[in-house]
């Protein structure tokens, strides 16, 4: 298999809306039409309840970390991971089968780092929960954690590593742009399970 045809399969794999296909078959709802309109694991939470919310964000977090392993899949380890892992979060964001109208990039990018570097997930999602600790802002947590990523990634001295986490972090910011301006205003919503 060539380069684009494992970019490709990558892309289909972030596309598959969890989010979508839980909400709809499981509440017959389309959580874009509620909440914060998002097709992710935070929406579903809010939207359909906790259940709903764990089974999309370890999906979204797996379509990130399945894409990773595609090259081991198809036995081709000279394939980058890095490039196969963007074009999932890109699905993500952007699914075919759901009028390119996805989610946020958080939780697939965080699959695609476990899938990379388990030691920077696990700094991630320590620095995700301290933030969303003080915080109760799940976007706010989101882009802190990508900078806390990208930050990270300089330190551990890794071309790699730096270049994807630069992208993501840029990825999430641009697709939290309306949760920014609602930081600003003072109306974004808090959790309130912490
Ligand atoms: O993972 C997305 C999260 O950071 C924000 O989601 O639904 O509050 O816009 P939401």
């Amino acid at each position: 298999m060539n380069y684009l045809l494992f970019i490709i399969c990558a892309y289909l794999l972030g596309s598959i809306p969890s989010g979508l296909i839980v909400g709809k078959i499981g509440y017959k709802m389309d959580i874009r039409e509620h909440g914060s309109g998002n097709l992710g694991g935070t929406n579903a939470f809010r939207v359909l309840g906790k259940k709903a919310g764990m089974i999309v964000t370890i999906a979204d977090i797996g379509k990130g970390t399945l894409a990773t392993l595609l090259p081991v899949i198809f036995q081709q380890p000279e394939l980058n991971l890095l490039v196969i892992g963007i074009f999932a979060v890109i699905g993500h964001m952007y699914p075919i089968f759901a009028n390119f109208r996805g989610g946020k990039a958080v939780a697939t990018s965080g699959g695609l780092i476990l899938g990379v570097s388990p030691l920077l997930f696990l700094i991630i999602f320590l620095s995700f929960f301290i933030v969303l600790y003080i915080t109760k802002y799940v976007s706010l947590s989101s882009m802190v954690t990508g900078i806390v990523a990208f930050i990270t990634s300089i330190i551990m001295n890794e071309i790699g590593l730096l270049i994807l986490t630069g992208l993501l972090t840029i990825f999430i910011f641009y697709r939290h742009r309306a949760n920014i301006k609602r930081i600003l205003n003072k109306t974004e919503p808090k959790v309130k399970w912490l």
